[in-house]
């Protein structure tokens, strides 16, 4: 019979997850080799949260009775999980070949001069945080970036001000930036 300790830890890690995760650790728990199941655990709860805290991590690792530093070893052994809340609209831009020939780069660079943030980052607000993808399969309309689920094509350091002002980017800012340019682009 497990302890009165084991039954609280146990009941706090239940309560730190969603239940939609708790039922699907409890699923693939019952199966052979629960450890083998880590990675799609860890990939549910950064697909249901965003992203994996510590305190997630900690409850993986109660649940699915690993130790929190492997939780933790194999969470950080991989690229495309992140420790830190992502923003309400998550932007990523595509730095595969094609889009970084067609100056992917320099919109990275605009984007984190605007933003204030670095890849993997998120603003302050919460409200936008930028991740960067290799080849989205859209080639053709590169330099590709992502806002959410919405697709931008053939994106511009010019064009990001804009774009991020869909998304409710300081307005006011946006539209000095757009003058600027609609000026500059006039003056030419
Ligand atoms: S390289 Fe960006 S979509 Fe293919």
């Amino acid at each position: 019979m497990k302890s009165e300790f084991f039954q609280k830890e146990l009941a706090r890690a239940k309560e730190a997850l969603p239940g939609e995760v708790v039922s699907f650790i409890e699923e693939r728990c019952s199966k052979s080799h629960p450890e083998s199941h880590l990675i799609a655990v860890l990939h549910k709860v950064q697909e249901k949260l965003g992203y994996l805290g510590k305190e997630h991590m900690n409850a993986v690792s109660v649940l699915m009775q690993i130790p929190a530093a492997k939780v933790t070893g194999v969470a950080s052994f991989y690229h495309f999980f992140n420790f830190t809340p992502r923003g309400k609209n998550r932007i990523s831009l595509c730095l595969g070949t094609a889009c970084f020939v067609k100056g992917a780069g320099k919109v990275l660079d605009k984007l984190k001069e605007l933003l204030a943030i670095d890849v993997g980052q998120t603003t302050q607000d919460r409200l936008f945080s930028i991740d960067v993808a290799r080849c989205v399969g859209a080639c053709a309309l590169a330099p590709v970036m992502i806002v959410n689920d919405k697709v931008y094509a053939e994106v511009k350091p010019e064009t990001v001000a804009q774009i991020l002002g869909e998304y409710g980017f300081q307005s006011s800012k946006v539209a000095q930036i757009t003058a600027k340019t609609t000026a500059s682009k006039a003056g030419k």
